[in-house]
């Protein structure tokens, strides 16, 4: 196991702070989701070259791109644990595009943790990075292994590359936000961004 708290580059500035105010402080005496999930997992990482904060986020997914488990490991402050505790704690049984909303969503983490973690907004961003990476090479995988009839391209919304290929034809669209807009391709996590601009240019003739 990785985690080193609460000896970090904050643990002057927030020790007091974390016994006094907000889920930071409630978390650490049962930390949870500490660890590896269960194989096969997809693992995120994130760093940050500022403070040296490191985090690791493993996910299960089952059908349904439901997750059933997701754990961490961390090298860092007290805030980015608590983070971490948090958003794993918050995407189990959710999709991966639901769990991408929650990661993204980080002003309510931040309410969640209190005060600390509103003035350390960095360390909230790292958690979140981390979880996103691992719901990208979820979906990378999935893709990859995708075995219907018509080639899968987003993953977190279940749109195959055909569906994209005719709302471009018939809708005219010519940005990756518009083809969002009208089928969902790429509200999620985002990693099938680079297909979509493929069929885009390959649809609109620019090859
Ligand atoms: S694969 Fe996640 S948004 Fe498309």
């Amino acid at each position: 196991m990785i985690v080193r708290y609460p000896q970090d580059n904050h643990r002057g500035t927030f020790g007091f702070m974390l016994v006094n105010a907000g889920l930071a402080a409630e978390q650490f005496p049962n930390l949870k989701n500490v660890g590896e999930a269960a194989s096969p997992n997809f693992v995120g990482r994130s760093a940050s070259f500022t403070c040296g904060a490191v985090a690791r986020v493993s996910l299960q997914v089952g059908d349904g791109q439901h997750i059933v488990d997701a754990k961490f490991k961390v090298a860092g402050c007290s805030v980015l644990v608590a983070a971490l505790t948090v958003l794993t704690e918050q995407v189990k049984n959710k999709t991966t595009a639901e769990a991408v909303a929650l990661a993204e969503d980080l002003e309510t983490i931040e309410r969640r943790l209190g005060r600390e973690a509103v003035d350390r907004d960095d360390c909230v961003l790292l958690a979140s990075e981390a979880l996103l990476e691992a719901i990208r090479a979820y979906s990378d995988s999935a893709r990859e292994h995708w075995d219907g009839d018509d080639a899968l391209i987003c993953t977190c919304f279940g749109v195959s590359e055909r569906t994209i290929e005719s709302e471009i034809q018939n809708k005219n669209l010519n940005t990756i936000a518009e083809v969002t807009r009208e089928c969902n391709a790429g509200a999620g996590c985002r990693s099938c961004y680079s297909l979509i601009e493929d069929i885009l240019e390959e649809v609109n003739g620019k090859w």
